[in-house]
């Protein structure tokens, strides 16, 4: 709140963003909650390439693969401790039935994809590979049940195949199909979109059907998953309010989707690169809208759960741009570049401040669509610059959450104005203080100087993800065109931190 006061009184005043220093102080001594890993979790659905070539390629493919799976990204997930995958959408969700996906791959239906460029879907990677696929990379599985054109027994009957541990038809079959232990399934979600692909169902109308479908959902002792009801999006906070208060005791969370489009509509949304300072600017003003949503939604779960024992998990982000001219437009590919790097870590830092409240968020998507970690082109693989946003953010995965009070200059264009400067800081998980820093401001460095209230530390070190153009982005030819670097523009003085960060930059700071 105070940076974005800071921002407002700038841009009334007319004061320059380079004459305020950016200050403030991190509280050691007030830790507040655990940063959920689950919140730098993906989201792979059944879309363009997002799975179809870039993770599932067949046993025969000449590419190096696992039972299938992608040798490259697999390795690449792994790197990224990815803690969760949610499958298998998205709007392909409410269209799925699960049983097209099992038993032998050459007798799997072929079936249609509606959503998605109304493409032929050969079901070759269904539950089986899921699975193995989330083992395979160490991340937990999040399922996302077909509401939309299923029925309360398909999707009950889905995650007794899944978890069931008794000698039963669906256990038995499970067996046959080469897997005769249960596995263990961390989220199961009762539809997708509720308000929109999911069936066009109004919040009150779901409410009931979320009740009857949940209801039937039965696991063996101890094996149950986090039962998820599906939210709403942008400014609406009325699903979040109403699911909350009166869904029952098994809900664990509501979701909620957010995209971080430049233009002022989904028809003219801007290209994913070769954009100007304007669109630069609208980008993270829109993506800040994160911050209002979530305080907005978590104020209205606020009156009927005041524990917060509900999530609110924010399980599609990301930016979505123009489809590129020449590519078919329904398999969302975007290129990725340093400008989503930023919206990345702005969206982090925002998740960490509300750590008592969003509790997974799942960025989409994770290969080939939208806002991508990794792009793929047959054999060839490319990690984009929000995949090493991600890998920079490790630290923060279950670490606590410190405060931090602190004051920024404004960064304006026109008559756009955003904070400067985005921060958060936490105690990690091995001991460490780990500060990340973004600078939003395009042209210059920030000098930022912070006090540590509670805590000793001697030595810093860290990571920087910069470059020279807005639109930098990793190619097929020129992989490593953005890549981090070791930053040295921090020092430590007395305890006070002192950071020169240098403009459109991502910084993630290690103090000891
Ligand atoms: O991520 C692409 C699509 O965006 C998802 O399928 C849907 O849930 C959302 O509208």
């Amino acid at each position: 709140m105070r940076i974005f006061l800071m921002a407002v009184l700038a841009s009334l005043v007319g004061v320059s963003g380079a004459e305020t220093p950016a200050a403030g102080t991190i509280h050691a001594d007030q830790p507040g909650a655990k940063i959920d890993r689950h919140i730098y979790g993906q989201f792979a659905e059944h879309l363009g390439h997002g799975i179809e070539a870039g993770v599932w390629v067949g046993e025969s493919s000449a590419i190096p693969n696992t039972r299938g799976l992608r040798n490259d990204v697999i390795a690449a997930l792994r790197e990224l401790h990815v803690p969760v995958v949610r499958w298998p959408g998205g709007c392909f969700a409410d269209e799925y039935h699960w049983r097209d996906g099992i038993g032998p791959r050459a007798s799997r239906p072929t079936t249609l994809n509606t959503n998605w460029g109304g493409v032929p879907e050969t079901n070759a990677f269904g539950t089986h590979e899921f699975m193995d696929f989330v083992q395979l990379i160490g991340a937990d599985a999040y399922i996302n049940g077909n509401v939309g054109t299923g029925s309360p027994r398909e999707m009950a009957e889905w995650l007794q195949y899944l978890t069931s541990d008794k000698p039963t038809a669906l256990s038995a079959e499970r067996a046959r199909n080469g897997h005769p232990e249960p596995w263990k399934v961390a989220y199961f979600a009762v539809g997708n979109e509720t308000w929109g692909c999911g069936g066009n169902m109004s919040p009150q109308y779901y409410l009931d059907v979320f009740r009857q479908y949940a209801t039937f959902l039965k696991t063996p002792e101890g094996a149950r998953p986090q039962i998820i009801a599906s939210g709403g999006h942008d400014e609406d906070t009325s699903w979040s309010e109403l699911l909350t208060a009166k869904a029952g005791l098994d809900l664990s969370a509501v979701t909620f989707h957010y995209y971080t489009i430049p233009g002022e509509n989904w028809r003219n949304k801007g290209p994913a690169i070769g954009f100007g300072e304007d669109q630069w600017i609208s980008t993270l003003a829109h993506t800040l809208k994160m911050d209002d949503f979530i305080r907005a939604n978590a104020a209205g779960m606020d009156k009927s759960d005041p524990g917060k024992r509900v999530a609110f998990d924010v399980d599609e982000w990301g930016t979505w741009y123009d489809t590129e001219p020449g590519r078919e437009p329904g398999f969302l590919f975007q290129q990725n570049s340093l400008r989503d790097a930023v919206v990345a870590a702005v969206n982090f830092n925002i998740f960490h401040r509300h750590a008592d409240r969003v509790r997974m968020a799942n960025i989409a998507q994770m290969v080939n669509v939208l806002q991508a970690m990794i792009l793929t082109d047959g054999p060839k693989m490319l990690l984009t610059p929000t995949y090493h946003v991600f890998h920079m953010f490790r630290p923060f995965q279950d670490a606590t959450l410190l405060p931090t009070d602190f004051e920024a200059p404004a960064y304006r264009l026109g008559a756009t104005s955003v904070p400067g400067v985005s921060v958060s800081a936490a105690r990690t998980t091995t001991g460490e203080i780990a500060v990340a820093l973004v600078n939003l401001d395009p042209h210059k460095a920030a000098p930022i100087s912070l006090s540590i209230a509670g805590a000793r530390v001697r030595t810093v070190k860290g990571e920087i993800l910069t470059a020279a153009a807005l639109d930098a982005h990793n190619t097929f030819e020129s992989p490593d065109a953005v890549k981090p670097s070791r930053f040295n523009g921090a020092a430590l003085e007395e305890g006070r931190l002192s950071v020169t960060l240098p403009a459109k930059s991502v910084v993630v700071l290690s103090l000891r």
